[in-house]
Parts: structure tokens; C-alpha cells; sequence
């Protein structure tokens, strides 16, 4: 059994499915929730999922950024997992922090990558014209939305969009695809998830 570390910034609806999805013969287990903002939404969450939760703070490491991921080791360390799901966290890991999981850490992104790396992807997407928008589950690596893609999901972009109304379209599709791309990955299976459209 897989020892899942799932690391949250916000509301942690990701962390909610992923860890719903993780019983029965699913080949991992959630170990603990973790945040860099004391007041997440997402702790509560996994608090009443019965999941153990830890929170680094990282405004209290203001310009020591080895002391903030020096700290969220050894929060990680004292839970022994196996993967690390990124969902929703909201600070960049440096390659330091990120060789140490190499290959054990995924991540989920709101855009179609490689389009679309960082902040406000929807928006961007809009402003482009784009058709199509949706999210994309990668393996974490040094470079920031980067690395081997595990799955993606579309949706497509309606005439009158806003950033929000298109969010939430790709969020539905989120929690679709990163239960069954962490399921694959749990039985060291690498083939990338292309989900069917619609539920
Ligand atoms: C999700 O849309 C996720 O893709 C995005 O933050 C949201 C978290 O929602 N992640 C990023 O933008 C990472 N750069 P959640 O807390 O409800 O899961």
C-alpha cells in the first residue's frame, strides 16, 4: 500500500476527491494533509475525513526559503510517504526540494500544458480566444508546470466565459481526472489518462 502526502494552499477540493477515492482496492492510502496556510480550507476537510493534517506556514520563513522547505521535509519525513499530489499548493518548490522527490511527486494544473505554465491560466486562455481550456496532471520537476504529463482533461471554452465560470467548468473535469491519474500511478503505471468528455 502507497503512502500518499497530499499538499494544499486553499480549499482543497482536489485533496477531498483524491482522498475519498483512496479505499477499498485502491493501492494507496492518504497519510497525511498538508498546508503552507494555517487557515485552508481544505484542513478541515481532511480533518473530518480523519486524515492526520500538518501546516508549515511559510510566512513565518519571510526570504529563507531553504528554512520553509527544510521545514515541510521534516513535517513530510514523520508521515513516510511514497507520493506527494500537489493540489492546489500554491508555492514554488525548488529543484533542491524537488530531486528529493524525484518521480514521487505530481501535480495538477489548471491548463492545457504546455500552454499556459503559472498564474491566471483561464484568463490567459480567454484573452487568447482560445476554443478549448482544461487541466493537465504532470510529474513535478525542477522547472515550474513542467515535466512528464500523466493526464489531461478538456473542456471547451463558451462564448460570454469569465475566468470564474470557466473555472469551475475545468474544476469538475479536476476531480475527474486526478483520482484516476494517482490510481495509475499508484500501480507504477506511467499511461497517460486522456478522460472522455463529460461525465
Ligand atoms: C485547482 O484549480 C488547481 O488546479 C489549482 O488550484 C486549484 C485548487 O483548488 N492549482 C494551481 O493553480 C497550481 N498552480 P482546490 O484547493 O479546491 O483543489
Amino acid at each position: 500500500m502507497k503512502r500518499v502526502a497530499i499538499l494544499i494552499s486553499g480549499s482543497g477540493s482536489n485533496m477531498e476527491v483524491l482522498a475519498r477515492d483512496m479505499a477499498g482496492d485502491h493501492p494507496a492510502r492518504p497519510v497525511v494533509v498538508l498546508s503552507n496556510r494555517p487557515g485552508a480550507g481544505g484542513l478541515a476537510k481532511a480533518e473530518a475525513l480523519g486524515i492526520p493534517t500538518e501546516v508549515v506556514d511559510h510566512t513565518l520563513y519571510k526570504g529563507d526559503r531553504p528554512g520553509f522547505e527544510r521545514a515541510l521535509s521534516e513535517a513530510l519525513a514523520r508521515h513516510a510517504p511514497d507520493i506527494i499530489c500537489l493540489a492546489g499548493f500554491m508555492r514554488i518548490l525548488t529543484p533542491d526540494f524537488v530531486g528529493r522527490w524525484a518521480g514521487r511527486m505530481l501535480n495538477i494544473h489548471p491548463s492545457l500544458l504546455p500552454k499556459y505554465r503559472g498564474l491566471d491560466t483561464h484568463a490567459r486562455a480567454i484573452a487568447a480566444g482560445d476554443t478549448q481550456a482544461g487541466c493537465t496532471v504532470h510529474v513535478v520537476t525542477g522547472d515550474l508546470d513542467d515535466g512528464p504529463i500523466l493526464g489531461q482533461a478538456r473542456v471547451p471554452i463558451e462564448p460570454g466565459d469569465t475566468t470564474e465560470t470557466l473555472a469551475a467548468r475545468v474544476l469538475v473535469e479536476e476531480h475527474r481526472l486526478y483520482p484516476a491519474v494517482l490510481r495509475r500511478f499508484a500501480s507504477d503505471d506511467m499511461t497517460p489518462v486522456i478522460l472522455p468528455a463529460g461525465a
